[in-house]
């Protein structure tokens, strides 16, 4: 049985907003907070009622705000202080929560600390940092090259685990605890309902066992951050590449205090080799692994996460689904296989219309930093035609074009030059057209969401596979005392399905009548079971 704060956070909804590329608001190019405020009712239109905010804090920007200088101040470019406030203020007028995104393993190298800390061995802030003479190991910087760079000004070198302006934070040193504690409580007073915690298990090194996640310490760390009086009521959602229901356990059981969910990241290599190179996969890959996290959860009492898409992955629709021709079919089909299982969902921006991968002729088009590093890799060993095809396939921009509201010259997102190219398709793929569809992907989410809401079966009901393992086909129940309900999701061309039971057509993104007979490619349906 979930505890009362689990079941309480299962009626969460989050829309998580890349900011940069949301809403622009004063004609500069990058999206900012009034452009948020602008789309609250829009957000909440939808159905969702949580909004994860990428950072927003004042950065150099080598990693979009993932690079802070300084976790109490706004990005400019993003808005002031009291747009914050106002904000805040905003989304709890309409019941909404603030998911404000922390990132407590790195600062940019332009934070004060990292300033202070250069300067030498003796003065408050020289251990916030790991400093070596000579790099005690051979780690490798997530962005490409080692991750250990010289800084002349200290004489020594320093960890970077991503860009070389993000120096990694010594959590060993009680100052860097209580520092980040500071800030977590300096948000909590402004009013934020919760964190997601960028990369949190790599808080904590395992100098030893050779790599720089999942230390010693990491538990004891997290606990200091989130298991406080004053903490302990916040919807905590953690970054971190578990694979073991073990390692979830040690950091989400509800009598640790540590994190209420995290993402896990097992249905993101669905589709793909490596994160640059395609694989054949199918949508039964991806509900084999959604089966085993459901089962695994619920067996150990944990709040599960539900996510398809982020700002670091390529829309899942173009690696397992039709991102063409079926496109509104595979939408809507994902969104049904996704977000009626048992967790929090969590709903990117542009996926709610169905937005798929970009494509791209040049690299110039291209803005991230981890994209720009691998195409010159990857230079050195194909043609650029070649890596450039890599990029389009599994760079992070898939996720980061402004938002398509319309079809209109700046995508509705701004009357500048957009900060990065538009979405290759955005005078198709767009929420405008999207509307204006009898087919809408929006309308199909709107409806699902409501579903959710609305019977209690979806929340907290168990669930329970009928499909079997080589079935093309992911039929499942959520049961809660006399109340059923099966969601049937198809994956190949016209397939009869005959379900052992009878019920009513809730939802379906066919006009679907009949329980069972013969179910079209992506085809799915939501049935209350009779
Ligand atoms: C994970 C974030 O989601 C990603 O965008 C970022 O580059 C790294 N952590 C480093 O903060």
């Amino acid at each position: 049985m979930l505890i009362q704060k689990y079941k309480d956070f299962l009626r969460l909804v989050i829309y998580q907003i890349y900011p940069r590329s949301f809403k622009d608001t004063n004609d500069d190019g990058i999206g900012d907070l009034p452009g948020i405020i602008e789309k609250l009712d829009y957000i909440k239109s939808l159905g969702a009622n949580a909004i994860w905010l990428c950072p927003c804090y004042k950065s150099p920007n080598d990693d979009n705000g993932y690079d802070i200088a300084d976790y109490r101040d706004i990005m400019d470019e993003f808005g002031t202080m009291d747009d914050m406030k106002r904000l805040i203020a905003e989304m709890h007028a309409r019941d909404m929560k603030l998911i404000m995104d922390l990132v407590p393993n790195h600062t940019s190298t332009a934070h004060a600390w990292f300033q202070e800390s250069r300067k030498g061995r003796d003065n408050p802030y020289s251990d916030f940092y790991y400093w070596f003479d000579e790099p005690p190991n051979d780690w490798e910087s997530c962005f490409r090259g080692s991750a250990w760079a010289f800084d002349e000004m200290r004489g020594q070198y320093y960890l970077h685990s991503y860009a070389i302006t993000q120096a990694d934070l010594n959590w060993n040193n009680p100052a860097v605890v209580k520092v980040m504690q500071d800030v977590v409580d300096f948000w909590v007073d402004m009013g934020v309902d919760g964190f997601r915690v960028d990369v949190i298990d790599q808080i904590s090194k395992d100098f030893e066992g050779g790599r720089n996640c999942f230390g010693p310490r990491l538990h004891e760390f997290i606990h200091a951050l989130f298991g406080r009086e004053k903490t302990a009521h916040l919807f905590t959602v953690g970054e971190c590449w578990v694979d073991d229901i073990e390692e979830m356990r040690r950091h989400c059981a509800a009598d640790r205090n540590e994190l209420s969910t995290l993402f896990q990241f097992d249905h993101m290599e669905c589709g793909r080799a490596e994160k640059f190179t395609p694989k054949k996969d199918s949508l039964r890959t991806v509900r084999d692994v959604l089966i085993r996290w459901q089962d695994k959860t619920a067996e150990h009492d944990l709040l599960h996460s539900l996510f398809s898409d982020n700002h670091d992955q390529p829309p899942l629709i173009s690696r397992v689904a039709d991102d063409g021709e079926k496109r509104y079919e595979s939408a809507t089909c994902l969104a049904a296989m996704f977000y009626l299982l048992k967790g929090v969902p969590f709903i990117y921006q542009g996926q709610e219309f169905g937005l798929t991968a970009a494509h791209y002729d040049s690299i110039d088009c291209f803005d991230d930093i981890e994209s720009i590093n691998i195409y010159a890799e990857l230079c050195q060993s194909m043609s650029a035609v070649a890596a450039l095809e890599k990029i389009n396939f599994g760079s992070r921009d898939n996720a980061r074009h402004p938002m398509a509201w319309n079809a209109g010259k700046g995508g509705g997102f701004s009357d500048a030059e957009p900060w990065i190219s538009l979405h290759s398709r955005q005078s198709k793929i767009n929420l405008e057209n999207d509307m204006m569809s009898e087919r809408s992907v929006f309308r199909f989410y709107q409806k699902l969401l409501k579903l959710r809401r609305e019977q209690d079966a979806f929340l907290d009901g168990s669930f329970e596979v009928i499909s079997g393992p080589e079935e093309e086909c992911f039929i499942f129940t959520r049961t809660l005392g006399q109340e059923q309900w099966a969601v049937v999701c198809n994956f190949a061309q016209e397939t009869v399905i005959e379900l052992p039971f009878d019920g009513e057509v809730v939802l379906s993104n066919q006009g679907r009548i009949d329980v069972s007979g013969i179910y079209q490619e992506y085809e799915c349906a939501v049935i209350r079971v009779h």
